[in-house]
């Protein structure tokens, strides 16, 4: 079988337009900017229209990410989205995205693993393309947890916010391209994390729920971990890495994680403070903001990580 090297040969995003600062949030909860800057980072976040689901931000990532590879969508065939927040229960949410951008070949599936959901899709479709399945991939992470926060509860509602990213993943990367993906997860933390509705256990959609400082206590040993196991199997010292594209859930939990793995602080990509926590989202929104604005570039070494319900964890290292 021939083997190949998945490139990323385009990355794009979309917020929506509507942005929510710590103020209004403290019109609606007991909180305040300065606890949620200081705890998190977080300085405001963006809210998707009423009339604006997951599958809109998705399609405007990725038409982005299609512009910047140069590529249609007759060039798609496989498009994978990772979200917590689909449109409906089902179908998969990517179905209703290659509807919307016109696609009708290819196959298209959604991936479920809430916020490392954008590494397990990347994970999924670079293999896919190894094993000469598909040519071009659309990887998409896409949420809108502003619709499963309960608005009461401000020990949750100030640290999400709404987004999509996409990237562009094609065969024939040489030197360039995923060199390595690492996924873990163990199902023993699922309550730490978690939504209280679902179609079969209670018919109702749930709300968040959150035990953010058992959450916050895992969240560096395991994410430093894994990125040192993905280090050592690709044969890459953490040091030569470029750029670190940690999942931004909290300004404390990228420090502390750059910290032990003595990532300096210049290379380590942070939007939490704009966008807040954007779950499957976060990592292709601050891998584009970095490429927007020049610090990475064509031929750098990146490596990205997150964490999320489940919990899930894991990491990827790729030359971009
Ligand atoms: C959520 C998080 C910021 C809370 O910070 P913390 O230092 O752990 O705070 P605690 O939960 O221990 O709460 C401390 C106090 O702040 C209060 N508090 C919680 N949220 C607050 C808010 N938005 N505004 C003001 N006070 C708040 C608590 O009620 C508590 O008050 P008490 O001492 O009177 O009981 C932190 O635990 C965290 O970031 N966890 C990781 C969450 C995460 O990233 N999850 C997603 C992973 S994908």
């Amino acid at each position: 079988m021939t083997q190949h090297r998945s490139r990323i040969a385009g990355i794009g995003t979309y917020l929506p337009t509507r942005i929510m600062t710590n103020a209004d949030m403290s019109a609606l909860v007991d909180t305040s900017d300065e606890w949620i800057r200081e705890r998190t980072g977080i300085a405001q976040r963006h809210i998707a229209a009423d009339d604006e689901y997951t599958s809109d931000l998705a399609v405007e990532a990725s038409r982005a990410a299609l512009a910047h590879a140069g590529l249609g969508t007759e060039n798609i065939d496989l498009i994978i989205v990772a979200t917590a927040t689909p449109d409906l229960t089902f179908p998969a949410t990517a179905t209703i995205v290659q509807h919307k951008l016109g696609i009708h070949h290819g196959a298209a599936f959604d991936v479920h693993a809430v916020c490392s959901g954008f590494l397990y899709a990347l994970a999924v479709a670079d293999n896919f393309i190894k094993a000469g399945q598909a040519t071009n991939a659309l990887v998409i992470g896409a949420e809108t947890f502003s619709r499963i926060l309960d608005w009461t509860d401000r020990t949750t509602c100030v640290l999400f916010g709404d987004g999509a990213g996409a990237m562009v993943l094609s065969a024939g990367g040489e030197g360039e391209g995923l060199i390595k993906t690492h996924l873990r997860s163990d199902g023993q933390f699922c309550d730490l994390l978690y939504v209280d509705g679902g179609p079969s256990r209670t018919k109702t959609v749930g709300h968040l729920r959150m035990q953010g400082n058992q959450v916050f206590r895992h969240a560096v040993g395991k994410i430093a971990g894994s990125m040192e196991e993905l280090a050592g199997m690709a044969g890459v010292p953490i040091s030569d890495i470029d750029w670190f594209v940690p999942h931004q859930a909290n300004q404390r939990i990228l420090e502390g994680v750059a910290k032990k793995l003595a990532i300096p602080v210049e290379k380590v990509i942070s939007t939490v403070g704009r966008h807040g926590n954007t779950s499957a989202a976060s990592i292709p929104l601050a891998f584009d903001a970095a490429v927007q604005d020049g610090r990475i570039k064509r031929g750098d070494l990146v490596l990205m990580e997150a964490l999320g319900g489940g919990f899930t964890w894991g990491a990827a290292l790729a030359r971009y």
